[in-house]
């Protein structure tokens, strides 16, 4: 019969072919879990005890005159990537690993995605974004890769090279220190992410695109996947052998 007659490796096969459909299909579900679920601790009073004496209360930022300071975070919408900044401290902020529990880090971290951020982080034009740039930031950032000197504060505008979205768009409404705030009068949502669309093209030209913006990018998943269907088929080979290595 046929189906007697398959090879001795079939099994191994079948199965790899199993984990090689099912994993990538699984692993985003893994990697996202870790920011679902609904926080208990209260993220409110973790924020303005850790966090507002840097970010302010509404996370709005407060000025680097100070000694401690803390950009504006109101355009991080993303849980996984303000999970990822309280674990790790970007900059001066520090780490809060081992101060925060894993449960209290996620109920600050939602509390940042959902309360405070009020700017909106989507849309915008490339083209108009390089227009208004330059504009309302080329006199005192130069250009959105280099940055320049202040010639009447002596105070030098920084490169923005390294500046991710979030940072750059709570910038613009914030103004920190000399440079100036542009409310919603001045640039409105839609213009404020033309510029941010620019900023971050400048940064890296030829993006092939993807979602830069999140932890969950469908790369480091894709990734992540493939090492598991490596695992698995060196798994099954191995059971195929009788399990003895
Ligand atoms: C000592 C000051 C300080 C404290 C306290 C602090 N931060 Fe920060 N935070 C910073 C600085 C500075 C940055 C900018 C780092 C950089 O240069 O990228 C930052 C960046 C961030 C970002 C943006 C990361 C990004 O680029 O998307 C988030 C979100 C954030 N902080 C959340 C928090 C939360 C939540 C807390 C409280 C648990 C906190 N911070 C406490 C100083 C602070
Ligand atoms: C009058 C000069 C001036 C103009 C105009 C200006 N900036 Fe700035 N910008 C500065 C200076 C100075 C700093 C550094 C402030 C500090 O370190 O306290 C800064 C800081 C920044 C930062 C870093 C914020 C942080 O987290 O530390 C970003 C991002 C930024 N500017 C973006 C922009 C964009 C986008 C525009 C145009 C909409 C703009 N700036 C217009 C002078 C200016």
């Amino acid at each position: 019969m046929f189906i007697s007659k398959r090879p001795a490796g079939w099994k191994t096969f079948r199965l790899a072919l199993c984990a090689l459909v099912l994993v990538p299909l699984v692993s985003p579900l893994a990697f996202c879990r870790q920011t679902g679920g609904s926080p208990s601790p209260n993220g409110a009073a973790i924020f303005n005890r850790r966090c507002a004496k840097c970010h302010g209360e509404q996370g709005q930022g407060i000025s680097a005159i100070v000694s401690i300071a803390g950009p504006n975070i109101q355009a991080v919408h993303n849980p996984g990537r303000a999970m990822m900044a309280v674990e790790t401290g970007p900059g001066h902020m520090p780490s809060f690993v081992n101060v925060l529990s894993v449960p209290e880090i996620r109920a600050v971290s939602y509390y940042v995605t959902q309360h405070l951020a009020v700017i909106p982080l989507q849309g915008g034009n490339l083209a108009e974004g390089g227009t208004l740039f330059r504009t309302h930031c080329a006199a005192c950032h130069r250009t959105a890769a280099r940055g320049g000197a202040l010639a009447f504060t002596g105070i030098n505008a920084p490169s923005l090279a390294n500046y991710s979205a979030p940072l750059v768009a709570g910038a613009i409404r914030w103004g920190p220190g000399p440079m100036p705030a542009f409310p919603p009068s001045v640039l409105s949502d839609e213009q404020l992410n033309s510029i941010v669309k620019y900023v971050t093209f400048v940064q890296h030209p030829p993006d092939p695109g993807g979602n830069s913006l999140g932890y969950c990018g469908p790369v480091a998943e894709g990734f992540a996947g493939w090492i598991g269907v490596l695992v698995l088929v060196i798994f099954t080979i191995w059971i195929e052998k009788g399990g003895r290595g």
